[in-house]
């Protein structure tokens, strides 16, 4: 991917995400939503994946026919909300490798810590995607990249729902190697660092928690 930040303007997806914003949209309903945008999401990170040819039988004749090329890709879940882009992601890409960053924030630093850490081997050969459906201030996503770069991945790539002006900015500062696709780049952070015009807080309304 050549472009830093691909903003996925398909009707469907926009069509899904008006409903995701919805503050009365029920938990199953905004999990279901954010599985199907999940899918189309993955359908655009995953659009330029190296393939190769195999020869194989139709009913009809033998033909070379496209499959995907090189190591299994890697799916890093950037917990806890990122496990609500994973599964839709998954269902498309039922072979990929699976991986989980955990970082809570300190309060007095306010900086990233790390609580869990586990990624497949083999990073440095393998396309990673990173998923997160909030880049808000970017803290929490520039360190899970600073993690995934230290542990070897050389090709990372970025999967949102909604991205903030600011931290797409971090991002391009800290990682301009690492694109971001992203179903909306909205307006700005509020002094919380939540996303206006958002969906309040991805991990409380998938999970039904508060
Ligand atoms: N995380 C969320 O869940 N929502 C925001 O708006 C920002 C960060």
């Amino acid at each position: 991917m050549t472009e830093h930040l691909t903003i996925v303007d398909h009707p469907l997806v926009q069509h899904k995400l008006t409903h995701m914003r919805e503050k009365t949209t029920s938990t199953a309903g905004f999990r279901r939503l954010l599985r199907e945008i999940s899918n189309l999401l993955a359908y655009e990170v995953t659009r330029e994946l190296p393939v190769t040819t195999r020869e194989i039988e139709t009913p009809m004749n033998t033909m070379q026919a496209p499959v995907l090329d090189g190591k299994k890709l890697v799916l890093v879940s950037i917990l806890r909300a990122g496990n609500g882009l994973l599964d839709g992601v998954l269902e498309l890409i039922p072979s990929a490798r699976v991986g989980f960053v955990g970082l809570y924030r300190d309060e007095e630093t306010l900086q990233p810590v790390q609580y869990y850490f586990k990624v497949p081997q083999e990073l440095e050969d393998r396309l990673v995607i990173a998923v997160d459906p909030m880049l808000a201030t970017g803290n929490s996503s520039v360190a899970a990249i600073d993690l995934l770069k230290k542990a070897g991945a050389t090709n990372i790539r970025f999967m949102c729902l909604l991205a903030a002006p600011e931290g797409v900015a971090r991002m391009k500062e800290a990682h301009p190697d690492v694109p971001i696709v992203t179903a909306s780049l909205d307006e700005r952070l509020n002094e919380d660092g939540y996303i206006v015009p958002g969906l309040g807080d991805a991990g409380d309304r998938m999970f039904g928690t508060k």
